[in-house]
């Protein structure tokens, strides 16, 4: 791709300028410690920065150092990170944390093949932890970033193709300032989620409007070109939820589930249905899945939740104990236990309906 000096140049200096005056305040600005950076990078992987800020300040305020995240209990990390989504992140945080400790002293790597070789760290993070913590000439491409740098070079193809990927990283290359890329990587995000935004871009408050071949051709509706649709999927479970005087059985989520390594009321991927029969097969399910025997009561209530592309419908059954030894993955919690433990999204909700 073509790019003249003198208009690279311009680009750079507009948006450092456009930057230095604009920069929302976030936590994770008010310091480049590659702990903090590398966070924050992480929980804003497919998450909104005003969704990030208050797990961003309790995940900080819990877990200062990498030391202490280091040593802490993968349930913790969990306990901290519900709500946000994505649960496979704070797993491979806490396995990084580990690694930067055993293998690195303690010390965040600055080495970009280090940085590369942490569990959960891809190309982009990678880039924006070196840029932004290290000053390393280091491109990112995300969401926000991508769309500008579409619009900006006029790229009409499909952006996750791997020639749409090729050119959109090559053009985050070459537009890289050798001074300032965090700051600079940092615009452009910035510009991207504030001004240059997928419908109805602002570009009158934009500090490229005359760089821009897309706002030129009056092509922002077709640039990038939009997304395919997601097609959503509709999933139907039922949980159930079994008492033992003042306990209710819990299930750790296994590897490869939805919720891995968090707790869950048990459940099942069947469909809902009523009457005793069904209440009979509900509790054979339990018990197969648990080793607890339990009378289960007609359903109790149904609760909706959208994760990703499934829409899930979760029918919840009360459940009494009747007899059985619970299998090792499988606990009773108190209600005090219950605020402590991690739980998936859904099990939470029906956690919650339990205290009134
Ligand atoms: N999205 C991803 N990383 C970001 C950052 N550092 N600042 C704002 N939005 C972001």
């Amino acid at each position: 791709m073509l790019m003249e000096g003198k208009w690279k140049q311009s680009v750079r200096r507009k948006m450092l300028a456009w930057f230095a005056r604009n920069a929302r305040d976030l936590p994770w600005r008010r310091t480049k410690a590659p702990y903090h950076v590398w966070i924050s990078e992480i929980m804003l992987q497919q998450t909104q920065v005003v969704a990030v800020i208050p797990y961003f300040d309790r995940f900080i305020a819990k877990f200062p150092t990498i030391e202490s995240l280091a040593k802490a209990k993968e349930e913790e990390v969990l306990r901290l990170w519900e709500g946000l989504g994505y649960y496979r992140r704070a797993r491979q945080l806490h396995k990084a944390a580990a690694v930067i400790w055993s293998e690195h002293r303690g010390e965040f790597p600055s080495h970009h093949e280090n940085i590369l070789a942490l569990p959960g760290v891809g190309r982009y993070t990678a880039g924006a932890i070196r840029s932004i913590a290290f000053d390393q000439p280091a491109a990112i491409l995300e969401a926000n970033t991508l769309r500008v740098f579409s619009r900006l070079t006029g790229f009409a193809g499909d952006t996750t193709s791997t020639r749409g990927q090729r050119v959109l990283w090559e053009a985050a290359e070459k537009l890289l300032p050798r001074k300032r890329p965090g700051e600079f990587n940092q615009a452009m995000m910035e510009l991207g989620s504030e001004v240059c935004t997928p419908r109805d871009p602002t570009c009158e408050a934009c500090p490229l409007r005359l760089l821009c071949p897309t706002r030129a051709h009056g092509l922002q509706d077709r640039i990038p070109a939009p997304k395919k649709k997601t097609k959503y999927e509709d999933v139907f479970e039922v949980c159930v939820v079994v008492s033992k005087k003042n306990q209710v059985l819990l299930r750790r989520c296994a590897e490869g589930e939805r919720w891995a390594g968090l707790w869950d009321f048990p459940r099942f991927a069947i469909e809902p249905r009523s009457g005793p029969s069904f209440q009979k097969e509900l509790a054979e399910s339990v018990q197969r899945l648990t080793g607890i025997s339990a009378h289960v009561c007609e359903r109790w209530k149904t609760i909706k939740h959208g994760v990703t592309r499934f829409r899930i419908t979760l029918d919840c059954h009360k459940a009494y104990f009747h007899s059985g030894r619970r299998r090792s993955d499988s606990r009773w919690v108190t209600r005090g236990e219950l605020a402590e433990l991690p739980l998936s999204t859904t099990g939470r909700q029906v956690a919650d309906g339990l205290s009134g």
